[in-house]
Parts: C-alpha cells; sequence; structure tokens
C-alpha cells in the first residue's frame, strides 16, 4: 500500500516514513530538500535496512507531481508535511510562506483529484487556536487571528481543505492534524531535527547549547500569567506524533471517517514552561545548562497545551514518551551529529 510523504525527508516526514513502513505502508517521498539533507535517506536505510523510494521535486510543480503518481502507479494516500515553518522567517517574508505553504496544497489538491487519490493528512499546528480563552484547547475551541504569516497559512490550508471537500465534484478525504510541539528523535539516533543555522525552536537550541555551540540559551520572558512565568506549551514526542500519522492513514483508508473533513490535536494533554523544560533536561541528562531570562519573543503565546481525548477516544491514539525521555532522545541525537 503506497503513501506518498511530501516532505517525507524532513523532521516529522522522516519519523513518519519509518512509522508507515514499519507497519507495512510503502512510504513513498518528494522533497526538495530546500530544509532537509539527503543523508536523512542514508538514516532512514540504517533504521529500516532498505532504500526509501525518494524523487526530488517541488510540491508547487503540477508536472513533475503528476509524474510521480503515474511512475508509482496505485498511491493510496498522501500526507503533506512539505511546507516552510519558521515563524519568525514568515515575518519577513510574508509571500514566500503563502507562495509554498498554500501554493503547494493547492497544486496537490489539484493533481491528487486528476489522478483519482482520495485520502490526505495534512500538517497543521496548533498554532491556528492563536491565544485561546480557555486551557486545554479541544478540536472545538474557536481558532484565533493568527500571530504569524505562518500561522495564517496552516489556517487557508485548513479552509481550502474545507471548501475542498464541499465542492460538488469532490471526492477528498482528509484528516487535519493539529500538532502541538514535537521534540526528540528517533532512539536509533539515526534521524533527528536538523535545524539549519541558528535554531528557532526550544530544544534543538537547549541541546546546541549543552553541547557548546551556542554560548547560552534566552528564555524568551519569566513575566507571563504562567505558573513560573515562562511559556506552556504540550511538548510531544516526534515518534508518538508519528504514530498519530499511522492511526489516520488507516482510518481513512478502511474509510471510518465519520466526515469528509476530520480534525484532531495530537499532543500529551500536558503543558510544561520553559525552564521546566530546561530543569527536565539538566535532569535527564546531568549537563548543566547556561541560561539566563530574556525579553518575550513577539509573537508568542502565553500558555497552550491539548485537550487530546478525541484523539485517544477516536483515533486510539494516545502518547507514551515522557518529557524526560524525550528530552533524553533529543540529546543522544545531538551527540550523534557531534559525531
Ligand atoms: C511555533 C509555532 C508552532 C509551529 C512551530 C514550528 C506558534 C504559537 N507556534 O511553536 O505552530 O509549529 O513554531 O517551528 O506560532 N523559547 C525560548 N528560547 C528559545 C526558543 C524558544 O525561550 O531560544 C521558548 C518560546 O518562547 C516558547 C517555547 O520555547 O515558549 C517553544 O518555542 P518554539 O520551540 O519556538 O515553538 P513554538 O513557538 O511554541
Amino acid at each position: 500500500m503506497k503513501i506518498l510523504v511530501t516532505g517525507g525527508a524532513g523532521y516529522i516526514g522522516s519519523h513518519t516514513v519509518v512509522e508507515l513502513a514499519q507497519a507495512g505502508y510503502e512510504p513513498v517521498i518528494v522533497d526538495n530538500f530546500s530544509n532537509s539533507a539527503t543523508s536523512v535517506l542514508d538514516g532512514l536505510r540504517a533504521i529500516l535496512g532498505h532504500d526509501v523510494t525518494c524523487h526530488r521535486i517541488d510540491c508547487g510543480n503540477a508536472e513533475a507531481l503528476h509524474q510521480v503518481f503515474k511512475a508509482e502507479g496505485n498511491i493510496q494516500g498522501v500526507i503533506h508535511f512539505a511546507a516552510f515553518k519558521a515563524v519568525g522567517e514568515s515575518v519577513q517574508k510574508p509571500l514566500a510562506y503563502f507562495d509554498n505553504n498554500v501554493g503547494s496544497l493547492l497544486t496537490l489538491l489539484e493533481v491528487m483529484k486528476d489522478e483519482g487519490v482520495t485520502n490526505l493528512v495534512f500538517s497543521s499546528s496548533c498554532t491556528v487556536y492563536g491565544i485561546p480563552d480557555q486551557l486545554p484547547v479541544t478540536e472545538a475551541t474557536p481558532t484565533k487571528p493568527a500571530s504569524s504569516p505562518y500561522g495564517r497559512t496552516k489556517q487557508m490550508c485548513e479552509d481550502i481543505v474545507h471548501d475542498t471537500s464541499g465542492a460538488a465534484d469532490n471526492t477528498l478525504h482528509t484528516i487535519l492534524l493539529r500538532y502541538f510541539n514535537p521534540i526528540g528523535a528517533h532512539e536509533s539516533a539515526r534521524i533527528g531535527e536538523l535545524p539549519l543555522g541558528t535554531p528557532n525552536n526550544l530544544v534543538p537550541f537547549i541541546t546546541q547549547t549543552a553541547a557548546g555551540i551556542r554560548e547560552k540559551l534566552t528564555i524568551f520572558g519569566n513575566d507571563y500569567d504562567t505558573p513560573d512565568g515562562t511559556n506552556v506549551r504540550d511538548y510531544i514526542h516526534v515518534v508518538d506524533l508519528a504514530k498519530a500519522h499511522i492511526a489516520a492513514v488507516q482510518r481513512l483508508l478502511d474509510r471510518r471517517a465519520s466526515d469528509i473533513v476530520e480534525t484532531f490535536n495530537v499532543g500529551t494533554g500536558h503543558g510544561n514552561s520553559v525552564l521546566e523544560v530546561v530543569k527536565t533536561f539538566e535532569e535527564a541528562t546531568g549537563q548543566k545548562l547556561n541560561y539566563s531570562i530574556g525579553p518575550r519573543r513577539v509573537g508568542d503565546v502565553p500558555a497552550i497545551y491539548a485537550d487530546a481525548t478525541k484523539a485517544a477516544e477516536v483515533l486510539g491514539f494516545k502518547t507514551t514518551t515522557s518529557l524526560r525521555d524525550s528530552l533524553a532522545s533529543a540529546w543522544k541525537w545531538q551527540l550523534a551529529l557531534g559525531k
């Protein structure tokens, strides 16, 4: 059963490729390697013991996408990860974000329609909730204005999927997965997060600081209305997150979905503050982290974490990895990178 994975060489994509293959699917990667390295394919081979088919193309290229569907034949579904994801960069380059994130989805949907492929899992984000009025957020929590063009692309893509699925000639069935904060790496330490340049995200910044690549971590504000004043997020191990995709694909293929578009939060259901993450990292790894408190980062949401009930009840999906083990796996990956 072939599943096309756009952005399959990326951080979440590569971990999902492993879980797909181990669940008996045949993942087919499409990636333009704009924000990923070809060494990921070596990592996948080391974990799986065989090569994974990879087409080096841009998802915005309809002709090339058509050729992939035709060459592969019998693709049963698509998991669409391919997108830009840096919140700060999206403020600097909004057009690039709209063009890439929205444009590639439009192209993919057109091509899927032409090729008669009807199952889609789309990578959405908790960023669609903006600054929520109530915590935890459920899938029914109203979305709020996004704090960045990146967030707006995710909201627009969700709308596009709803409108496309609602169209009279529709054959599309979609599951929207709203990710909370993915962290950590595969236990083999053969694949993991590979930020280009200075990391924007917390955990790669922590591991690079502990490894001596960065001088110190700046915690962006400790005067929020949260228990210790620092931001609260729902940190989910990337392999747990990857497994949610397998459950979603299976549900689509079995035609068990109760609606043509279904939405699920994918998080642990627990919130942790930035300071808790730092302390837990220190405990899990024995590393002393050099950090200081700095000003707030523009656009940060004070606190957000998932109500994970729907994913548990409907998808049968539950996370199993603790924050401590997730951070230990991130450190193991950082050490492997150092070698
Ligand atoms: C953001 C997006 C999320 C997106 C993700 C992709 C929002 C609300 N969230 O997550 O949708 O999928 O980026 O990259 O837009 N922090 C520090 N110091 C650092 C780095 C981070 O204190 O050097 C703090 C941040 O203030 C935040 C937490 O760590 O409270 C997590 O930050 P980060 O890893 O960047 O993720 P989000 O901003 O939560």
